[in-house]
């Protein structure tokens, strides 16, 4: 089995390769920068020198890139079985404050990232009637929340990607599958959490973050399994399963919170 993983060398994604070259699987991990995509596979290798994997450095932006990356690791390691579309960037402040740039190089990354990931394994998948594609969203990707429009942006298009490639994929023997991690313990989320705005940091709240091996461990069984929707946790759940419904209350709950940062702000 070929697992393709986009952003494998770092968090989720890394997490997700250690687990499926324990369960000796061919995996292929694709980044933009070469050092942490080596760092991983010594890592690995120097657990076990009889996994198997190969590293790419693509940008998932760049399309022609991207599938020329992936055609060099399907050539290494056959056909693509399984791909992971993890790579994703985060980088909330609010509207007013965020350029465009900003804006824009969130939705490349995380939406057309995707896209493009998808695109380069897709056909290959249609022309053998197999195959699984993963999409990694976030919790961000089912609710709105303050301070990250952009992401929130990607992260709700991927679902509504997901959604409409699963029916289109079924007839042709492709799963997919699309996650919905909460706040998990990785790079981005180090990053991320010092720009968090406060109204955000109040809607959210101060649960712990998942350990990025405890949300890979819960996608690979996931998508074992064949599931669509991934939720890591009870809340990801509720949210995912009855979102709508809670909408108004869930809304006027976040404006509450936001107004009593404000207050605090200007007292
Ligand atoms: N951590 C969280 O709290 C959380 C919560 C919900 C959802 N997620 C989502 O989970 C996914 C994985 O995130 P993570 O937290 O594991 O982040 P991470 O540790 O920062 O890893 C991100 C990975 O994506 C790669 N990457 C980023 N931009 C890329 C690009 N343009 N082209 C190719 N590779 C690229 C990075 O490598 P290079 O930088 O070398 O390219 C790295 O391997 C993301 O889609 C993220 O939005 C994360």
């Amino acid at each position: 089995m070929h697992i393709i993983i986009t952003g494998g060398s770092s968090g989720i994604g890394a997490a997700i390769a250690k687990i499926e070259t324990q369960r000796e699987a061919k995996v292929s991990i694709v980044g933009r920068r070469e050092e942490p995509l080596r760092g991983l596979r010594a890592q690995i290798l120097a657990r076990d020198p009889s996994a198997q994997i190969n590293t790419c450095v693509a940008d998932v932006t760049d399309a022609a890139a991207l599938a020329s990356a992936i055609e060099t690791c399907e050539k290494a390691f056959g056909p693509c079985d399984r791909l992971i579309a993890a790579a994703g960037i985060v980088e909330p402040g609010e509207l007013i404050s965020q350029d465009l740039e900003t804006f824009r190089s969130q939705i490349e990354t995380n939406l057309f990232g995707t896209v493009n990931a998808v695109r380069a394994v897709y056909s290959g998948m249609v022309q053998r009637q197999s195959g699984q594609i993963v999409i990694i969203s976030s919790g961000a990707g089912l609710i709105g929340i303050h301070g990250y429009t952009a992401y929130c942006a990607s992260k709700h298009a991927l679902a509504g990607f997901a959604g409409a490639l699963r029916q289109e994929a079924k007839p042709n023997g492709i799963t997919v599958s699309i996650c919905f991690p909460p706040d998990t313990e990785t790079q981005q989320l180090a990053a991320e959490l010092p720009l968090r705005p406060p109204a955000a940091a109040a809607i959210i709240g101060d649960a712990k973050a998942w350990p990025a091996a405890q949300v890979a461990r819960m996608i690979v069984r996931s998508a074992d399994r064949g599931r669509f929707e991934i939720y890591p946790g009870l809340k990801m759940a509720l949210l995912g399963r009855f979102g709508a419904l809670a909408a108004p209350v869930l809304r006027w709950y976040f404006d509450w919170k936001t107004a009593g940062v404000r207050r605090n702000q200007n007292d």
